[in-house]
């Protein structure tokens, strides 16, 4: 499918992980893009104005400035963050959501890209997730054309829960039994496939996919760093109550052991981004530095 002419594309979450991603994709395919930022003074936001991003300061609970942001888009990219494991967290997430849909729908926008999460639909009871889940049929109850994207764990959640290296031995700990494989996204991808639906030269199965690149057991994902970092590597299953007093966190663990959890078809997710990154790719990107050894 060719690229349409791209015209003006709204980002919201773009001084974050995955809409950053977004916006260096919609940047490199050469079109405008406008990033929704609640301080348009912070470094972030002046990074991406330096960029040639527009900023249009919004406030998530004032319909009329994200309306007004949203005025004249072609297409608009949105996450939502729960920011913690309350469950008033859990709710502000729903909200900021609700609201983002909804100004969308007082601007028209003709397309709306919601990044959610994997298994939002399939009645995870995972707290954050069943969250998405709720802005998922408010967008599709919104009368607007939406495609939802839905990834899996990021690749990048390993810059800070990655492996430790002790007495020269890469050593990855997770609460996850070793025999359940995990399916990975780099969030670069996130943004490679989102901006492909944003811009028009891609289109989702019936409105939404389930995005990986890769999947494997704790142990193969300890290989992975053994290998890219030259040295031996071994994989340590945790109890779930390594996760202490988080019920949002141990109910997401607790769906993951139950197999399948994330269903992502690699293969269709390559047929919309053919260079998806496995984990030695992400791992060669240079995301992942070596961490210093302990004992
Ligand atoms: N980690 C995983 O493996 C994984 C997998 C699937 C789904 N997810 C989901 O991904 C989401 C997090 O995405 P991310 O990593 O891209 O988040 P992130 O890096 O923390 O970025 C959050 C973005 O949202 C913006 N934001 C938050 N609250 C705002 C508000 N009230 N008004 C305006 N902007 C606001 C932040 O702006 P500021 O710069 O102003 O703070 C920032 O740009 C979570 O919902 C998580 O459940 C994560």
């Amino acid at each position: 499918m060719d690229t349409q002419p791209a015209g003006t594309i709204a980002v919201f979450g773009g001084t974050g992980k995955q809409g950053g991603s977004v916006i260096d994709s919609i940047l490199s395919r050469g079109a405008h893009v406008r990033a929704l930022v609640r301080s348009p003074e912070s470094d972030r936001a002046q990074a991406l104005a330096d960029r040639g991003v527009e900023l249009a300061r919004v406030e998530i609970g004032d319909a009329t400035s994200l309306s007004g942001a949203l005025q004249g888009v072609d297409a608009f990219f949105f996450m939502t963050t729960p920011g913690g494991h309350t469950l008033a967290d859990i709710e502000r997430e729903t909200r900021q959501g609700i609201n983002l849909v909804d100004a969308a729908a007082a601007a028209a926008v003709p397309h709306v890209v919601f990044s959610s999460v994997g298994g939002a639909e399939r009645d995870s009871g995972v707290p954050h997730f069943e969250s998405k889940r709720r802005v998922e049929e408010h967008l599709q109850q919104s009368g607007l054309r939406a495609t939802l994207v839905r990834p899996v764990a990021f690749m990048d959640n390993f810059t800070y829960m990655g492996p430790s290296v002790e007495n020269g031995e890469i050593v990855l700990r997770m609460p996850l039994p070793d025999h359940i494989p995990l399916q990975l996204i780099a969030v670069r991808d996130i943004g490679q496939i989102s901006a492909s639906f944003l811009l028009g030269a891609a289109k989702a199965p019936d409105g939404a996919i389930e995005i990986a690149g890769d999947e494997r057991t704790g142990s193969q994902i300890a290989a992975a760093f053994g290998e890219y970092a030259g040295l031996p590597a071994r994989y340590e299953a945790l109890p779930l109550q390594v996760l202490g007093d988080n019920p949002d966190m141990q109910a997401m663990f607790r769906w993951f052991a139950e197999t399948p959890a994330y269903r992502a078809d690699i293969g269709a997710v390559k047929a919309i981004a053919p260079s998806a990154w496995d984990l030695p790719t992400w791992l060669r990107s240079g995301d992942w530095t070596l961490p210093t050894p302990g004992r």
